[in-house]
């Protein structure tokens, strides 16, 4: 006789390929939010006040708008004239989100360096792009690693939230599994530790670097 615990970890491989769905679109969307993100930071320090306006507007209306409804937009809105699979509409739709996260991350640990550091760089005679690569950079950084860690873990939990396009991440997979065991608990049990162990990890591993960062 099977137990309830035993009948629902039958069904590893349903929670194993939405893990495995999970990671894809954290780790391609970190990829392009942060490509993005250094973009956009740049286009809101530029001296073009045009663009530095329509990024900050756009950054703000991103912000502004929750990850759910871009996600619907990007599937159903954008998808009425392009055909776009569920799971590339996801993709987009979390990169697009993580971007305008990435970029304030940027910005800020950028201006959190003291305006002291660079006029004394640049009086001391270092160009303004020396000042930036060896003054001002290598303190923003120290910065800027610490929010964008935080950044990558809100973000393995944020992409649960494509499930609503019927992509099969691993909040898809937890339903699909209590409807074929007729178990409600358990599997958003399992779901909940396996969501965890992966965000505890990564929280482990990025102190590690962030430690070793310190020591330099
Ligand atoms: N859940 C919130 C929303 O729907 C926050 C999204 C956070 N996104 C991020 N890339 N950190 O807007």
């Amino acid at each position: 006789q099977q137990g309830p615990w035993q009948l629902v970890l039958s069904y590893w491989p349903y929670f194993f390929s939405g893990l495995g769905t999970t990671l894809l679109i954290t780790i391609i969307s970190i990829f392009f939010g942060v490509l993005l993100g250094v973009v956009f930071a740049l286009f809101r320090i530029s001296r073009f006040k045009l663009l530095n306006m329509v990024t900050a507007a756009f950054v703000e209306f991103i912000r502004g708008t929750p990850l759910m409804i871009q996600i619907m937009f990007v599937y159903f809105g954008v998808g009425a004239f392009v055909n776009i699979p569920a799971l590339i509409s996801g993709i987009i739709a979390v990169s697009i989100n993580s971007a305008a996260y990435v970029s304030e991350i940027i910005r800020g640990g950028i201006n959190s360096v003291p305006k002291g550091q660079t006029e004394a760089a640049r009086s001391l005679g270092l160009s303004a792009k020396d000042t930036f690569t060896s003054v001002t950079f290598p303190q923003a950084i120290k910065n800027i690693w610490p929010s964008l860690g935080n950044e990558f873990i809100s973000l393995i939990k944020e992409t649960s939230i494509v499930s609503i396009i019927g992509v099969a991440d691993l909040i898809y997979q937890l339903k699909a599994v209590q409807s074929v065991t007729y178990q409600g608990v358990i599997p958003i049990v399992i779901a909940m530790i396996i969501y965890f162990v992966i965000t505890y990890s990564l929280t482990k591993l990025l102190n590690h670097f962030e430690g070793k960062m310190k020591h330099e």
